[in-house]
């Protein structure tokens, strides 16, 4: 029986692109339930279920904004099926009756924007995000690799207590309105442990040979089937590939598949890789290609006559279009995306693909915030996860229309204007180099950072389509400020490296005023100590062996070294914190790592750079991470001191300072009595994107 619904019709999207796009907007059956739609928002732990395991109104509303954006079907986050199997106390308890009135909330609210959902229930075995984590279930008695917690073999009793766990959260969901449920023995959890021969030795009828590997699994597919209907859909998510030296590949993957098929008992599958030992596979950071996970769900599609969910940084149209149309794939799963941009199904078939704002692949404000039991944000999207307050649907047209000038084209500048602009006000951006982006176009530079740049081409787009006027290569003076009689001045003039020697110092004014300081280590001011900004503006050109501080522990540092490293540098890293790039997600980071590794980058940590002299630079251990330079001399003991010698560059990367001295001006000018003049982003104070973008979200719906 083909799942594919013969008419197109209702659903064809309206745009000149229409033959194009159509693979995009047929719907799609499973068993009995329609999808409108090729798009799937695919399941991710959200941290937003309270802790007493009852999912949120926080979480409804995540889950409606999405269905409103267009996703055909939900698939809810992993699921508890007991409190066993919880890999964060935020997760939602399943099993348990008490949660069926806020399930249904979640169904009802997808249900009314036209869209399905499931539920993926898991029972999260030998992985957790709690440090230390409660007992650990598991096939056999051995921690996950990636972690130094041993786990409990259990026992028959507890396999049983699984079984019932997902029969009793598949008739809770069910009962609660969901369409149906997923099952996952994907990238962690029980069942996958179970079927894998590196981590299932057990001797008993549920391990040894692979129809026994897989028992646990099928007995749990029998269990939902008897507790719930036989129309009510169950699919199966399923680790392809766990991506490790010991763990199973593409063939055990698909042998995996072909079993579970047989069954009779699976009605779709979701593709799935990795585990927690090569979280990058499952969780991809830019570094890796979207054509590694391409193959995959092609493979299981090749191998499967079920419908396959494709899944990994399908971000771009054109990609998932070529997979349906290469029969890779019958529906598109899109995690992050639709984080990013919950709009995304409906912007496309509107036509309005152009405003589509893509997801980088940062992990920096979704996984990182989840995995420390946090609820998910977005660099981008200033209201993901907490859609009730915060909502770039809420923006209300101004009561005032007012003239609005931003200084600073950067992130935080144009997401203001963008805001403006949608408020109904009259809003011109000055921007003082030839091309707006500020610091985002150096980071693009850095390998595999190129994809950065979505984030201001996004801004650039929508501020076009909001009618902004945009003028680039002009440097904002007072006397130019005021030719353009603004009733409200932005300035979004970023920030600097906080260091001497830079062509431009645009804190001295600050520094006068006692609110800026240099930092204090001596021989700073030595010529050929420079700035990552001077490095990969391409102001310099820097060989031989350089010494990269790094007091940042983000990208700044970290992507600065391997380009250096790239362009023939002999570099090594002096990171005052634990882990160069500390404050990155730990696969991002894991794979910055392997990459720096391979280049021959030397990486101390907890170290800090105490005096730079003219050839050499003098380091000392610190014990405290963060801002270690005070702390730092005083634990250089005499007799302590090491040096790093025949140095030819250091690249300094040790703080900024707000470029506020215009500001300051502005402020303390008698012409400019009357203009309401604010500040946002880094010429406020000096952080990451995702603080900037929130707050001038915020202040943008108060112009
Ligand atoms: C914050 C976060 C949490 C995730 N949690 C889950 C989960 O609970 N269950 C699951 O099957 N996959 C989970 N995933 C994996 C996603 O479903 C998806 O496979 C992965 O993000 C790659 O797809 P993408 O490139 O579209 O984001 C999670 C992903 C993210 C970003
Ligand atoms: S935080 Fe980064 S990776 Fe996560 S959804 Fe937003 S843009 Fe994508």
């Amino acid at each position: 029986m083909s799942n594919i619904v013969a008419s197109h019709e209702a659903e064809a999207p309206v745009s000149a692109d229409a033959q194009r796009l159509a693979p995009l907007f047929a719907p799609l059956r499973i068993r009995e339930v329609e999808l409108r739609n090729r798009f799937v928002f695919q399941p991710h732990f959200t941290a937003l279920g309270h802790i007493d395991g009852q999912p949120s109104d926080d979480l409804a509303a995540y889950y409606e904004e999405r269905a409103r954006g267009g996703a055909a079907l939900i698939v809810t986050e992993s699921q508890a099926i007991h409190m066993t199997g919880k890999m964060s106390r935020r997760f939602i308890h399943a099993w348990d009756p008490a949660v069926i009135p806020n399930l249904r909330k979640i169904a009802d609210g997808v249900h009314a924007h036209g869209g399905r959902i499931f539920s993926q229930l898991t029972h999260a075995g030998h992985t957790s995000l709690e440090h230390p984590p409660h007992i650990l279930w598991a096939p056999t008695q051995m921690p996950e690799p990636s972690s130094h917690f041993s786990t409990k073999a259990i026992d028959e009793d507890d396999i049983r207590t699984v079984i019932d766990g997902f029969a009793a959260s598949a008739r809770n969901a069910a009962e609660a309105g969901f369409d149906g449920v997923e099952v996952k023995i994907a990238h962690d959890g029980l069942l996958r442990s179970f079927a894998s021969p590196h981590f299932n030795r057990r001797t008993d009828g549920y391990g040894g040979a692979f129809e026994n590997r897989m028992r646990l699994s099928y007995e749990v597919l029998e269990a939902i089937k008897r507790a719930t209907s036989d129309t009510f859909p169950v699919g199966v998510r399923l680790c392809l590939d766990e991506f490790t030296p010991f763990g199973y590949d593409l063939e055990y993957g698909l042998q995996m598949a072909r079993g579970l098929e047989a069954t009779g008992m699976v009605d779709y599958f979701n593709s799935d890789a990795g585990s927690f030992s090569s979280y990058w596979m499952e969780i991809p950071p830019a570094a890796v290609a979207a054509s590694d996970f391409r193959r995959l769900c092609a493979e299981l599609k090749r191998n499967s006559k079920l419908p396959v969910v494709a899944f990994g940084r399908i971000n771009a149209t054109q990609q998932g279009i070529d997979m349906l149309r290469a029969g890779e794939a019958d529906l598109l799963g899109f995690a992050r995306q639709l984080i990013t941009d919950p709009e995304t199904p409906n912007k496309i078939k509107r036509g309005r693909g152009d405003l589509v704002r893509m997801c980088i692949s940062c992990n920096d404000a979704c996984l990182h915030q989840v995995n420390q039991e946090k609820g998910i944000r977005c660099i981008q999207n200033p209201g993901a996860g907490r859609e009730r307050t915060v909502n770039e649907r809420f923006i209300t047209p101004a009561d005032t229309k007012r003239r609005v000038v931003v200084v600073g084209g950067g992130p935080a500048g144009l997401k203001v204007a963008e805001v403006a602009a949608k408020r109904g006000h009259t809003v011109t951006v000055l921007e003082r180099q030839r091309v707006l982006g500020g610091q985002v176009m150096l980071a693009a530079n850095q390998p595999e950072h190129a994809i950065i740049g979505e984030v201001t081409s996004y801004l650039e787009s929508v501020i076009a389509d909001q009618g902004v006027e945009v003028r680039v290569g002009v440097s904002a003076t007072p006397q130019l400020l005021r030719e353009l009689s603004p009733d409200v001045i932005v300035m979004a003039t970023g920030s600097e490296p906080n260091l001497p020697n830079q062509a431009e110092d645009n804190g001295r004014q600050a520094r006068a005023l006692g609110r800026q300081i240099l930092p204090e280590i001596p021989g700073l001011e030595l010529p050929f100590v420079v700035s990552s900004d001077q490095v990969l503006s391409g102001d310099v050109k820097l060989s031989g062996k350089v010494v990269v501080i790094d007091d940042n522990g983000h990208w700044e540092a970290a992507g600065t070294a391997e380009f250096l490293a790239d362009n023939g540098c002999q570099v090594e890293v002096v990171a005052s914190h634990a882990a160069v790039g500390e404050d990155l997600e730990s696969g991002t980071r894991t794979l910055f790592h392997r990459r720096a590794a391979i280049k021959r980058i030397r990486l101390r940590t907890s170290t800090i750079v105490a005096e730079i002299a003219p050839g050499r630079v003098q380091i000392a251990q610190v014990f405290s991470s963060g801002d270690a330079v005070g702390v730092g001399q005083y634990l250089l003991l005499p007799g302590d001191e090491e040096w790093i010698e025949g140095v030819d560059w250091v690249v300094a990367v040790i703080g900024r300072r707000s470029r506020e001295d215009l500001y300051l001006e502005l402020k303390a000018s008698a012409d400019f009595t009357g203009v309401q003049i604010e500040r946002v982003g880094d010429c406020l104070a000096p952080r990451l994107i995702q603080s900037t973008i929130g707050e001038a979200f915020a202040l943008g719906q108060t112009l």
